[in-house]
Order: C-alpha cells, then structure tokens, then sequence
C-alpha cells in the first residue's frame, strides 16, 4: 500500500495571483502521482492546506483535487480555518471540534491529529484530544498505527521556527503514546524541509512541502536583530510516499522539477541490463 503526503501548499499565499507559485508547485505534485509510475493508494494532506484559511482558497484546493484518481484525505495546519474547511470539504471528519479521525487501511490504521489552535503558529494539543487519542490506541492495541499530525512534536534546530521541546502540549502527546508498541510512525509536517527524528523511540518523518522551503541554517537567530540570512528558498517542492509493507512504513521522497520532467541520464537499455541482471542474481543469493 502506498500512502503519498503532501504537506505544507499554502494555497493562496499570492491573493491576487491565481494561478500563484505554491498553486503550481501544489499542481505539479498532484500531476506526478497521477501521472506518474508511483500511483499511490490515498492521498494524505498534512495541514497548512491555505496560507489564510479563507473560503476562496480552499475552493481553489478543491478544484485541484476534484478529478484525481485516488482518495484524498485533509488535515489542519496553523494556517488552516475549521469551519472554512469544513464548509468546503463536508466530508471532513469532525470530532469533538477537531479534525481529528481513524482511518482503517488495510492491516494498519491512519490516526489523524489535530494540532491547530487558532493563533498560534507553533502546536498545540489540549488534554480533550490527548484522551481522544489514548482513546483510539487503547480501543485495539494490535493493528499497527501510524500517526500524522501538522506540526512535529520535537525541536529540531530551525531556530526560527522551532518550538518548546518542553511544552505542555508535547508532554499530552508523548504520553498518549508511551506504552503503545503498536505504533510504527509519526509523519508531520510544517518544517517545510525533508527531517527525520524519533519520539520516544517511534521514527518520526517530516514531509518536504510543495510551498517553498524553509533554508536549511542551524545556527541561533536572534529575534531583535535581522541578519539577512535566507529564511524562505527556491528548493523544488516535493512530497512523500510511504510504502506499507504490513509490518514497516517506508519513506521515498520526490523531488518535483519546475515544468519540465528531471532529465533523463541513464535510461533502461541493454546497456543498463549489465546491471539489473547482476542486482537480480544477487538478490536471488
Ligand atoms: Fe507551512
Ligand atoms: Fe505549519
């Protein structure tokens, strides 16, 4: 099973620009799993699905997805608006006020989290949606779990960008999971850059998102003075697919080219065949 992510499109960052850069880069992902040889089975949208959360945008997201081939799944970021998701896209699961939901896959169940409280850029997760998800995990302790949520629940040394590694909201969360062995992945977002990690011994991925790319400078910024650095680069977009293989997720990133296709070095010829054949009898021990 293919699981795709894509995180992180902003979709109306340019107001007056329809047809704006994180629309095309969002556009030139949505082609590529189409259209290309990695079809994936469902489509998980990890958050920061706008850049405002205003109804006009989120229509636009919905145009965009309105004609792929397999299902899509939504979640809340920072930028996101519930009701104005929700008043878009009904289908939305909703529950206790959040865009928090299980979705059962074969042998493996997608827990979906809500980490969005409105104003806030960094996460947050209150003691209501942590019971909600020791609920979920405690209701079968078998099937194996993998967990999305928008913002990573760790700093990662953005500066810039990273919260408390101490927060309250961390803490609910890395609680919730403790004990649950069942659980095999947490993919987030929000980084806007590629970034693996653990949390409390679970693989954590950050997803690369189609909106620009936060440059990668760990070094200490200092709120009160500006030093010029690049913060927001040109990095292609990109977008993950996860590959169930019943007991493990695994995680290939693609990097999308700005309208044309990668250039092709090698192609699969016979004088390529050398090689394939001699992976293939190794394979075979
Ligand atoms: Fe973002
Ligand atoms: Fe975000």
């Amino acid at each position: 099973m293919l699981i795709a992510q894509i995180t992180d499109c902003h979709i109306g960052f340019f107001r007056s620009d329809v047809g704006g850069a994180n629309t095309r880069r969002l556009r030139a992902a949505l082609d590529r799993l189409r259209d290309g040889p990695n079809r994936p089975d469902l489509l998980l949208l990890s958050g920061d699905l706008t850049e405002f959360g205003d109804a006009a945008s989120y229509a636009r997201l919905a145009a965009m997805l309105a004609d792929l081939p397999f299902p899509v799944h939504l979640m809340v970021g920072n930028h996101d608006d519930r009701d104005a998701l929700q008043a878009t896209f009904p289908d939305t699961p909703f529950d206790q006020g959040f865009v928090q939901y299980v979705l059962p896959l074969p042998g493996l169940r997608l827990i979906a989290l809500d980490t969005l409280e409105p104003g806030r850029h960094g996460g947050a997760f209150c003691a209501e949606r942590a019971q909600w998800l020791s609920d979920q995990l405690d209701a079968d302790l078998v099937t194996p779990v993998v967990i999305a949520m928008h913002h990573p629940p760790i700093a990662v040394g953005l500066d810039w960008l990273d919260g408390d590694a101490d927060a309250a909201w961390i803490a609910r969360f890395t609680k919730a999971i403790a004990g649950h062995p069942q659980i095999r992945a947490i993919l987030a977002g929000h980084l806007h850059r590629t970034i693996h990690a653990s949390v409390v011994g679970v693989p954590l991925t950050i997803c690369p998102s189609t909106a620009p790319t936060v440059a990668l400078n760990l070094t200490p910024v200092d709120p009160e003075r500006p030093d010029g650095r690049a913060m927001i680069i040109d990095e292609p977009a990109a977008f993950a697919l996860h590959r169930w293989e019943g007991e493990r997720l695994i995680s290939h990133f693609e990097n999308l080219s700005a309208g044309q296709p990668w250039a092709v070095l090698a192609g699969y010829d016979t004088a390529f065949q050398d090689l394939v054949r001699l992976n293939a009898r190794e394979r075979r021990g």
